[in-house]
């Protein structure tokens, strides 16, 4: 899988699922935008991609502001003078948030989780028609998530987003496909990243969480970039309107409790 004179740009690429995601995208020999409101975490991930010789720069990029993410694609057409790859993927729960029932939800939160984890990617996905138009080929990845797919308590509105999420990148997939445009999603399972915050460092939680999931482990950044990687790649160039899971088996199982003891 190589990306040889390829130009991506990742949104929510300072840490994370789009940082492994950036990075492989550049030790595969594309060049990357790395596009995060965190200016300095942006910063650091373009050094360590030049620093192991790869082409990569930042920009400043706040999601929830159209001009903003304008700016990330026109600069990868600018000073790379095309737009191969996009990978709508930046995301955090809005601040002070909790996880509380529809009933409880503050308009504001409710407004801000669609606003950057939903209406940012169809910008996204908007912004990038032009140019991946112009060249008749492109691929657009979406990080949804199993959230989209199945729900949890006290988290309504990310459901709402990411199984949003899903379905304009299907409608998307039916009307650019002619175009030789491809968009699908990837839905990760539970990944070891800061947005789990607790989940992630609270032993006790953590081992909850693990034996929910066949593979036994959570899952690495590395793992859901793997994914977004192929489908941003010609080796997936018959994959479009798909929502690739990536869960180590989480959401294969349908809850009822087992009637035979388990292996190992
Ligand atoms: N970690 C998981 O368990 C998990 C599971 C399913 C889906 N996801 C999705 O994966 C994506 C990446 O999350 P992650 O787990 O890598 O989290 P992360 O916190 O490690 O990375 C998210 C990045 O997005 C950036 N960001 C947040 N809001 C932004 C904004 N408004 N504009 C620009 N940048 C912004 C942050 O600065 C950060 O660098 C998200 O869409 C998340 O919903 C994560």
């Amino acid at each position: 899988m190589r990306f040889d004179g390829k130009v991506g740009v990742v949104t929510g690429s300072g840490s994370g699922i789009g940082r492994a995601t950036a990075i492989g995208f550049a030790q595969r020999g594309g060049t990357v935008v790395i596009a995060d409101y965190n200016e300095e975490a942006a910063n650091q991930v373009a050094s360590e991609i030049a620093a192991a010789g790869g082409r990569a720069v930042a920009i400043r990029t706040d999601v929830s502001q159209p001009a903003d993410i304008q700016a990330a694609i026109d600069l990868a057409r600018s000073r790379f003078g095309r737009l191969d790859f996009l990978h709508n993927n930046a995301f955090a729960m809005p601040p002070g948030w909790r996880p509380s029932r529809v009933g409880e939800v503050r308009d504001e939160a409710w407004e801000h989780t669609l606003n950057v984890g939903l209406t940012a990617c169809f910008r996204g996905m908007k912004y990038a028609v032009p140019a991946m138009r112009e060249q008749r080929s492109g691929a657009i990845v979406n990080t949804a998530s199993i959230s989209g797919i199945q729900a949890d308590y006290g988290v309504a509105a990310y459901n709402t987003i990411k199984a949003g999420l899903i379905n304009l990148t299907r409608a998307f997939a039916l009307e650019y496909g002619p175009y030789g445009i491809r968009a699908n999603c990837v839905c990760p399972g539970v990944i070891d990243t800061p947005l789990i915050g607790g989940a992630g460092r609270d032993p006790e939680m953590r081992k909850r969480i693990e034996s929910r999931i066949p593979l036994g482990r959570l899952g690495r950044p590395e793992d859901i970039a793997n994914v977004v990687l192929f489908l941003a790649s010609d080796l997936a160039a018959f994959v479009t309107g798909s929502a690739y899971v990536a869960d180590g088996g989480q959401t294969a199982h349908t809850g009822i409790p087992p009637i035979i003891p388990s292996e190992g």
